[in-house]
This record gives structure tokens, C-alpha cells and sequence, in this order.
């Protein structure tokens, strides 16, 4: 079954891949590179096609702009089947973006540091990988800088994001709490999304008012970091987003060791990364909930809400033991009880989890990996093993579905939703599989 299902993922991502050097996330969907997509694909091409792992990361960094900002959709190519394109984003709006390509003026989840740390492991320590390291660590280590020069506003080692979509976590209730703060126009657009998926399992077409809204008052200031603080009226300390940029600090922090240089980066990294583990500590952890959560920084409060990203700083080694043992008692209790798949990407005893809608409940393969390689890291062998397990049955059962529902009991033929050949999905289940 193992070499079946490789074999599966192996087309998956041939038939995503584009002339360009590149992956889309899924057919008629995602018709363009995505940053964070991006990343984790390249851990799957790492497995079986080393140089197309490579030229994955060269192709996305290639968009970097002169400020370090690498940005989250890449638009190599024109496409109707998307919205909102290149003519809605206007990156060129800001004086240092990519005069090659046009892109979005908002960035993901910053995972290329320890995704390049990963490649050179999985290569075994090869010495063509640890070239392409040296040739590209100081691209990753300059949107670093980036982040931290222009998006920690209160030098705490924690970046905001101002962006629904820089989350990665679309349509997660925790926004539910800021969209009425907003006074978002009605906008009149053509959605892409619902013609290629039923839209019960995509935002709603007001939610999608205010991801415009947000994007027009950034464009309105050119998408100036310093600006955007200070008038967008979504700002929040992400926890997934923090944890990524502290595990990626610290694969850069390794590698550079390797290489045997950049010491001055070395010691910036360690500064910034020991900075951001007290203030994830200190402001975005809840004793009463016993996890990481989302802290807006226009309201000065935590945003009661537990989801798969309140795990992730397991992954950057940011808890405690104790209260990584904390964390491991709320994702049992609330996430793993047996009749669910672990790990829902909304609380699943909460009100407004939904099982079906995108990121307000289903299983996201990229979470699980993110969570998995968390428990490991703390020791807690036999959830990291579920989680593991329970990932593979989904995708094996199910198809390389986008997401998955997290109810084993539910009577309804289809639990698997969104994008099918979905490129992480596929990528991820290759790494899955060869940890054996
Ligand atoms: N995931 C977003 C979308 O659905 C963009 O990053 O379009």
C-alpha cells in the first residue's frame, strides 16, 4: 500500500507542476505559486526529485522584493480562474516590489527556513544541497530581517500580520470577532473559488467583502509596512505565524553553523529567537485554555479561540515542558476524543466549529504535519504517531483531498473537501511515509 500511495503523490504533484519551475496547489483552484504551498511541496519533491525540490524555493525567491518581503501568491502566469488576481493586488503600488513578477502585497506563513533545513537532512548531508543552501540562506535570513525591522511593532520578537490570508487560516471563526469592527463596503465581484468548489466548504461572500476591504486600505498606503500598522483594522500576533518564523530561525541558525559563516547573522537570529519564545510565553499563551492563542492588537486582547495553530509553537520547541504537557492535555481532551481524526483545524467542541467549511474545523495535512512534528519534539510519541497514522488513513481512504472532515461517526458518503490533487496534501503524505 506504502509504495502505491507514493506513487499516487508522485503524480499528484508531476501533473501540478508547471513549465515555469513551479507547483500550483491544485488545478483550476490555486492557479499560481503560493508561498507556504510552495515550502511544503518542496519537502515531498526532496523525497523522490531532489532538483525540482530546489528549483521549487529558487523559482518563489526569485519574487523576493528588494525589501526581503517574499510574498504569498506569485503570479507567474495570466489566469481566469481565480480571484483576486495580479489587477486586483497591484504589488507594484509599493516602490521596492519585484520588478519581474507581479504578486500579492501580503506574505504566509514564513516556513522556508526549516523547509531548507529539511532538504539538506532528507539529502543526507549532500554536498550539492549544501551549495544551493549557501546560495539561497541569505534570501530566507533577509525576509527575516524583514519582519522584524518592519512588522514587530512593539520589539517583542513577535510580526503582526494584517491579513486574513497572511494567516493561512482563511475563514478561522477567530476573525468572526474583528469583521464587525470593520464597516467593509458590499462589494460586487466575481468569486472563482465557488465555481470549482461547493461553496458550503468556502468563506461566504461577505467575509470575502472584508478580505478585499483590507487589502484596499493597504493598497491605499502603498502597502507600507508602517503605515499598514497603523491603519489597518486587522492586526494580530499569529501564533502559527510566530512559531514558523522562530522554527525557521532556528534551522537558519544551524545551517549557517554548517556553513561555517555569518556569524553576525547567527547572533541575530539567537537574539530574536530567544525574544520571540519569552513573548510568545508571555503574551500569547492562556492558562485557562491551556494553549497559544491569537492575540489583536487593535483591541489589546487575546481572541478566545483554540485551533490547530494554538499547537504549533510545540514545533519551535516555545512551551515549556510543563506546558507543553499543558498542550498535550487540550489536544486530547478537546481535539482527540475517538470518534474524531485528529487534528481538526477548529476547537470541535466549540459552537462555531464546522466540520465542512475550509478552515473552520476540517483536517489540514499541513497542520497535521506541523502539530506531528511538534509532539515529537517534546517526546509525546504515541499523539504524534495518531496524528501520523490518522493523516495517512485520511488521504488513503479518502483521496488527496484539500481537507478532510475530523468525524469518524457522520453517515455522509464524502468527507473529503475542497481542491482533489491537492499538491501538500500529496507532498506532505510523501514525508509521512518515509518515516518509517
Ligand atoms: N487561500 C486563499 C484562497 O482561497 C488565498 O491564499 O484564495
Amino acid at each position: 500500500m506504502k509504495e502505491k500511495l507514493i506513487q499516487q503523490a508522485i503524480a499528484v504533484l508531476e501533473n501540478n507542476h508547471q513549465e515555469g519551475g513551479f507547483t500550483i496547489p491544485a488545478q483550476g483552484l490555486y492557479p499560481f505559486q503560493w508561498k507556504w504551498d510552495s515550502g511544503f511541496i518542496a519537502i515531498g519533491y526532496a523525497h523522490f526529485d531532489m532538483k525540482k525540490a530546489m528549483q521549487e524555493l529558487h523559482v518563489l525567491l526569485d519574487a523576493q522584493w528588494e525589501n526581503g518581503f517574499i510574498p504569498h501568491i506569485v503570479f507567474h502566469n495570466d489566469s481566469d480562474s481565480y480571484f483576486p488576481g495580479p489587477d486586483f493586488h497591484q504589488s507594484e503600488l509599493h516602490p521596492k516590489s519585484s520588478k519581474k513578477y507581479r504578486s500579492t502585497g501580503l506574505v504566509q506563513p514564513p516556513v522556508l527556513g526549516f523547509v531548507l533545513e529539511r532538504l539538506y537532512d532528507i539529502s543526507k548531508e549532500d554536498s550539492e544541497v549544501l551549495k544551493f543552501v549557501d546560495d539561497h540562506i541569505d534570501q530566507i535570513y533577509e525576509n527575516h530581517v524583514y519582519f522584524y525591522e518592519n512588522r514587530d511593532i512593539n520589539k517583542e520578537g513577535l510580526v503582526y500580520i494584517y491579513h486574513n490570508w497572511e494567516s493561512g487560516t482563511d475563514n478561522s471563526p477567530m476573525w468572526d470577532d474583528i469583521w464587525p469592527t470593520m464597516d467593509s463596503p458590499h462589494y460586487e465581484f466575481e468569486r472563482k473559488d465557488t465555481t470549482h468548489v461547493d461553496p458550503s466548504q468556502r468563506p461566504t461572500k461577505r467575509e470575502y467583502d472584508h478580505y478585499l476591504y483590507i487589502i484596499e486600505i493597504a493598497k491605499k498606503y502603498g502597502y507600507d509596512d508602517a503605515m499598514i500598522a497603523k491603519h489597518s483594522p486587522f492586526l494580530v500576533l499569529d501564533p502559527l505565524f510566530n512559531a514558523m518564523l522562530l522554527r525557521s530561525n532556528e534551522a537558519l541558525i544551524r545551517l549557517y553553523g554548517l556553513l561555517e559563516r555569518g556569524d553576525e547573522k547567527i547572533a541575530y537570529l539567537k537574539e530574536k529567537l530567544a525574544l520571540g519564545i519569552q513573548g510568545m510565553n508571555n503574551k500569547l499563551y492562556d492558562e485557562p485554555s491551556g494553549a497559544y492563542l491569537h492575540f489583536d492588537l487593535r483591541k489589546n486582547t487575546l481572541l478566545p479561540y483554540i485551533s490547530s495553530s494554538s499547537f504549533a509553537p510545540l514545533h519551535a520547541g516555545v512551551p515549556s515542558e510543563e506546558r507543553a504537557q499543558k498542550l498535550g492535555n487540550t489536544l486530547t481532551e478537546k481535539f482527540g476524543s475517538v470518534d474524531k481524526y485528529l487534528c481538526a483545524s477548529f476547537d470541535p467542541t466549540h459552537e462555531k466549529f464546522n466540520p465542512k467549511k475550509y478552515w473552520r474545523g476540517p483536517v489540514w495535512i499541513n497542520m497535521n504535519w506541523i502539530v506531528y512534528q511538534g509532539l515529537k519534539r517534546y517526546g509525546f510519541d504515541a499523539l504524534a504517531t495518531r496524528v501520523r497514522n490518522e493523516s495517512i488513513e485520511l488521504v488513503a481512504n479518502h483521496g488527496f483531498y484539500e481537507y478532510f472532515d475530523c468525524r469518524k461517526d457522520h453517515q455522509e458518503e464524502n468527507i473529503a473537501y475542497g481542491g482533489n490533487n491537492f499538491s501538500w496534501t500529496a507532498s506532505l503524505l510523501i514525508d509521512f511515509l518515509n518515516e518509517d
